[in-house]
């Protein structure tokens, strides 16, 4: 009876709707049957509406038959407050969430069960706003640093990737909430991005642009997906046949909704029949948008069919029945103190120590009796920003606040801002940012840190500098943070360099003259109270990085290959399956920080690793135990990584290949036995004659180690027919 009257209340002061009591009367039958009897209700008309948006983040419903209207949210980094039709903020006071750390700050933490965790969180506070589709995890591949919304994804690695989206979408719908994945496909760049063009061969875009999309729809069942902005091939995204049609709806068997992104739809004809199911936009003028009037014209002219039409409403009810229509009761909760420890979890695991060569961490504070912190990134704070991804939160921990909070009694802390982090992107014939030093502020940084024991400055990006819409220029530090870093180190040995940042930066000069470099992200409400905890060795850092850092930007495949933006909006992946580490390894070049980096408190001594058998068949798993032991003072975490290269291939491949990994505490002294598996099939090339996976018998290497570039021990097998 409560859920009874919860119910009427939610569907409003209509009467209760015919659906709602066909989904109690008739609950043994199957969803797809019931859905069918309801569409047969449906007029022409109703059923359009269902297919367009009617706000910013809605779409109709059909009150007659108590069809809600189905209401979607952004976005990766929590859920987003409530706006106006004009994007401003609608200013109320029932529409906060947790702020979690961005993309690549959960996928450095390289731990799964820390991706489902935030989308579990992430559904419950979706189903208390009531937002049933949550357009989230993003896990566009990182092809390119610059792209503006590298913080926002995950990796460089599909199989990272996969793992992170599988986990977080099973955590977000185990909360009766859709997932939303995107962008599909291939939205590497934000310039350009609603116009560019990607030409991508096809082995490249199935072995590296798509495995994530697909492990989300076949493992994890996503429920809904978002088609990107650009064109594949000549064709947009959202009317792309072969994408939506061919690949996820025949080939993965997705039976969710096609969402547009917002204003990404381009026809009408096209689009409808091509796959997309659900047009979004900016601005509204919703009547006129292609899947309103123009598409009730159209299929009343023959050229979209009845049948296409019902099979998108069909597949909206159908994630209705698994999301607002579905007998799950919870009502969801906000910010609770578990989504608290969640927040801090990922930050804590997601800080990367980049080097520490004078031991400076973690703090002795029984030496250090007075901190000089520097920096705009100590006090900003990173909830807002980057279009979709802002969140209203109730608190966030600042860098300071969190240093204050857990050194204060013992540390006299200073603060000097150093420059200002003021960006604004939209900027023509201007600078965008600050074109001089601010000479006050650096003096009064260099003073407090001549007369301060220690002092740690925090530079890097922000969520203005690295956003949707925009791609970075260069890999340069923003607001002459360089000159700050070399005059603070100058003024005190004992610097320590914090950079907060979502995607690669250059580094160079940093890590030449500095000793000690910590990099934290956009990490969260915990933020503060995270990094302070790695900073004092509460936490022994265990974060290793989701991507390449380039030693210069011509090194990083797609810049050394000049594609990238493209030319004649059009861009060509003219660098193939050799993303991120894969080129560096196989072309031997250097980089700054290798794709897996990151050092500890603690230090790992690979010892063996030992492989069950010599042969494999298809369809077996090869197993492998490595050995390896804490020799350090610290208990720490370790990610052990496993590559697998394939030596006189037929096909070209890459140097290696991640194809396992798996995180494990070790306590000091302690040896651990870490069993990873990796399936046959997973050795498999896409191969393009056959348009399907092929697995080469003959002999392959295992590399285990702690990054790419740090392979410690390996051993063979032999895959035989
Ligand atoms: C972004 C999407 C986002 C949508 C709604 C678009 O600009 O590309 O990721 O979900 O806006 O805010």
């Amino acid at each position: 009876m409560t859920t009874r009257i919860l119910i009427y209340a939610w569907v409003g002061a209509f009467t209760l709707g015919t659906l709602y009591v066909n989904a109690q009367t008739k609950k043994h039958q199957p969803v797809d049957a019931k859905i069918d009897a309801v569409i047969k209700k449906l007029t022409l008309e109703e059923k359009i509406k269902m297919l367009h948006a009617n706000s910013k983040f809605g779409s109709a419903g059909v009150e007659r038959l108590g069809i809600p209207g189905l209401m979607t949210d952004d976005g990766p980094l929590g859920v987003r407050e409530d706006v106006k039709e004009n994007w401003s903020s609608a200013n109320l006071t029932t529409d906060s969430a947790t702020f979690f750390p961005n993309g690549s700050a959960l996928a450095a933490t390289w731990n799964p069960s820390l991706a489902y965790r935030y989308g579990h969180d992430i559904g419950e506070e979706a189903r208390a706003r009531k937002k049933y589709i949550i357009l989230a995890p993003a896990f566009n591949i990182c092809r390119t640093p610059l792209c503006g919304r590298t913080y926002e994804y995950f990796s460089e690695d599909p199989f990272l990737n996969s793992r992170l989206a599988v986990q977080s979408v099973k955590g977000i719908q185990s909360q009766n909430i859709a997932a939303c994945i995107k962008h599909f496909a291939v939205n590497n760049q934000e310039f350009e991005r609603g116009r560019v063009n990607a030409e991508v061969d096809e082995r490249t875009l199935q072995e590296i642009y798509l495995p994530a999309f697909k492990a989300a729809v076949t493992e994890a069942n996503a429920w809904t997906i978002m088609s990107a902005y650009n064109k594949l091939r000549g064709v947009y995204c959202a009317e792309n046949a072969y994408l939506l049609n061919d690949l996820l709806k025949k080939q993965w068997g997705f039976k969710g909704i096609v969402i547009s992104d917002w204003g990404g739809t381009h026809s009408t004809v096209a689009a409808a029949n091509d796959g997309l199911d659900l047009e979004m936009g900016s601005f509204g003028a919703y009547d006129n948008y292609f899947f309103a009037n123009p598409l009730l014209d159209s299929v009343k002219a023959g050229k979209v069919s009845l049948k296409t039409i019902d099979e998108k409403v069909h597949r909206i009810l159908w994630v209705m029945y698994h999301t607002s229509m579905s007998e799950n009761p919870s009502p969801g909760k906000i910010n609770t103190p578990q989504h608290v420890t969640t927040a801090y979890d990922i930050a804590a695991e997601s800080i990367v120590l980049l080097k520490n060569d004078k031991q400076l961490l973690p703090l002795n504070t029984s030496h250090i009796k007075s901190i000089a912190v520097i920096g705009d990134n100590a006090t900003r704070t990173f909830h807002l920003g980057g279009f979709g991804a802002g969140v209203k939160v109730r608190y966030e921990v600042t860098a300071l606040a969190g240093l204050k909070s857990r050194l204060n009694n013992k540390v006299k802390i200073t603060y000097a801002q150093g420059y200002k982090g003021v960006y604004k992107p939209m900027r023509k014939n201007v600078p965008n940012e600050p074109d001089k030093q601010d000479t006050t502020l650096l003096n009064e940084a260099v003073t407090n840190a001549k007369s301060a024991d220690l002092a740690i400055v925090f530079i890097g990006g922000n969520r203005e500098y690295e956003s949707e819409g925009h791609d970075r220029k260069d890999l340069s530090l923003p607001f002459h943070e360089q000159e700050l870093v070399d005059a603070v180190t100058a003024a005190n040995a004992n610097t320590i360099v914090v950079f907060v940042g979502g995607a690669p930066y250059d580094l160079s000069k940093i890590k030449k003259n500095n000793h000690t470099i910590v990099w934290s992200w956009y990490n969260g409400q915990e933020n503060g109270n995270a990094l302070a905890d790695v900073l004092v060795g509460k936490v022994n850092p265990s974060g290793r990085m989701p991507f390449t850092f380039p030693a210069e930007l011509k090194d990083s495949p797609a810049h050394a290959l000049n594609a990238y933006p493209g030319e004649n909006l059009s861009v060509e992946y003219k660098e193939g399956l050799m993303v991120g580490y894969r080129w560096f390894d196989t072309k031997k070049i250097e980089p700054l920080y290798c794709f897996g980096y990151g050092l500890s408190y603690t230090n790992y001594q690979y010892q063996s690793i030992t492989i069950a058998k010599k042969a494999y068949k298809a369809g077996e798993n090869i197993a492998a135990v490595i050995k390896l032991k804490n020799t350090g003072k610290f208990a720490g975490k370790e990610t052990i990584q496993l590559y697998v290269s394939k030596a006189n291939s037929m096909v070209e491949r890459p140097a290696k290949e991640l194809k396992a990994f798996k995180k494990v505490m070790i306590r000091p002294g302690e040896t651990a036995n870490v069993a990873l598996s990796v399936p046959v099939k997973d050795l498999a090339y896409f191969d393009t004659k056959t348009s399907g996976w092929v697995v080469e018998p003959g002999k392959y290497t295992l590399l285990a180690g702690g990054s790419s570039g740090d392979i410690k021990v390996t051993g063979n097998i032999t895959v035989v027919n």
